[in-house]
């Protein structure tokens, strides 16, 4: 007889995988399972290989992005893999003067205030990322039936680096753009959303199997002005990606009172930070699919503690239309391994029905 529903640990395509299908919303023999920043500074094996190497040097190197994208996948298990790059590597591709300085994050020598700033950053086509073509593929061919996850920054969170030139609280400079020079505001978000578009286009057209849009700091926005000036560009991102047959996951961080608009946005899956239940943020998205949502610090107490708020989030899943496990928000760099891998194969071995 034959039999073409997924068996576990037997999955070749990943399109069967129980990411993919959580996300779509189908059955799954077990809740699917990854962490955003599960590559990383928590891992010995990651800080091995990075020792001496830029960040963004580091990302534009084929064997170096293959190998930290899996190391994940090996230690942990997860249910799908991220590709290791970071949101402002596309600026710096089309050549924007920027770096990824440890410990700070990104830093742009020369910040975006006028048109002609604007005007002056080229848009990205393939030929000036073929090394993300070349590490996707490479990595599809190695994943086997676990998903690749492409991901790009939204317009909001990018703007907000170029912008005030570097990591910032208040968001002051890049919401004084947006109120006071709303022809420059427009002009650079569609800048962004192109890049954004394209750069995922590229990710996609070589084998990921599902994309991700970063809005982490899009919660310093009320949901009137991430209406106005916000949702238009990521919706345009997400538009643009809406016909290549993969699934589109919409994150930010303190989203609480922008999750409907997210998931208007035209996300397939609402990414939920860990400050709001699922329960509230379920009934908040429609018909679809939530990941999320451990708080990271949650990785540092005892692991009966762990694992008992991770069970209850998964319970609190059951109501959504599909459910991805993951943490509210990146994974913390002096996070313990042995926690996530504890974490990780509590959350799979949970029996599906109640
Ligand atoms: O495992 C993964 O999630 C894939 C890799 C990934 C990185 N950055 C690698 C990285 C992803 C998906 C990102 C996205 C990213 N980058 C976001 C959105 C996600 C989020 O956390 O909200 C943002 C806001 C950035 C910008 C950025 N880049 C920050 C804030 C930092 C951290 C600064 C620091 O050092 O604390 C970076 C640098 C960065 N990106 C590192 C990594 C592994 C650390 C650099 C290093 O290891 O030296």
């Amino acid at each position: 007889t034959w039999d073409d529903s997924p068996v576990p640990g037997e999955v070749f395509d990943p399109r069967d995988s129980a990411f993919i299908r959580a996300t779509r919303g189908l059955p799954v023999d077990h809740t699917p399972v990854w962490y955003m920043r599960q590559a990383g500074r928590s891992l010995p094996e990651y800080r091995r290989l990075r020792e001496g190497v830029g960040m963004l040097e580091s990302c534009m190197t084929p064997d170096l992005v293959v190998e930290i994208t899996l190391q994940p996948v090996r230690r942990y298990g997860v249910d799908a893999a991220i590709f290791f790059s970071d949101i402002v590597l596309p600026l710096k591709a089309v050549g924007v003067d920027l770096d990824i300085k440890p410990g700070v994050g990104p830093v742009v020598a020369d910040p975006v205030r006028t048109l002609e700033d604007v005007a002056a950053i080229p848009d990205l086509t393939a030929e000036h990322v073929p090394f993300v073509t070349e590490s996707v593929r490479r990595l599809v061919g190695e994943l086997g039936g676990t998903p690749l996850i492409g991901f790009a920054g939204a317009p909001f969170t990018v703007a907000s680096y170029l912008v005030e030139g570097g990591p910032s609280k208040e968001h002051s400079r890049t919401k004084a753009m947006m109120f006071g020079a709303p022809d420059v505001w427009a002009a650079l978000m569609d800048k962004i959303a192109g890049i954004a578009a394209a750069y995922l286009e590229v990710q996609v057209a070589a084998g990921a199997s599902a994309v991700q849009l970063f809005d982490s700091w899009a919660g310093a926005c009320t949901p009137e002005d991430y209406r106005e000036y916000v949702m238009p560009y990521s919706a345009r991102v997400l538009a643009a990606v809406a016909d290549l047959g993969v699934p589109r996951i919409h994150f930010g961080v303190n989203t609480g009172s922008l999750l409907p608009l997210m998931a208007q946005a035209g996300a397939d899956v609402v990414g939920v930070d860990w400050r709001t239940p699922l329960a509230t943020a379920i009934p908040l998205v429609g018909d679809r699919a939530v990941q999320g949502n451990l708080d990271p610090t949650l990785v540092f107490a005892p692991t009966e503690v762990m694992t008992r708020r991770a069970a209850a989030i998964v319970e609190a899943g059951r109501a959504a239309r599909g459910h991805v496990f993951n943490l509210g928000h990146g994974v913390i760099s002096d996070t313990d391994p042995g926690q996530l891998e504890e974490l990780t194969r509590f959350v799979q071995q949970l029996p599906i029905s109640p």
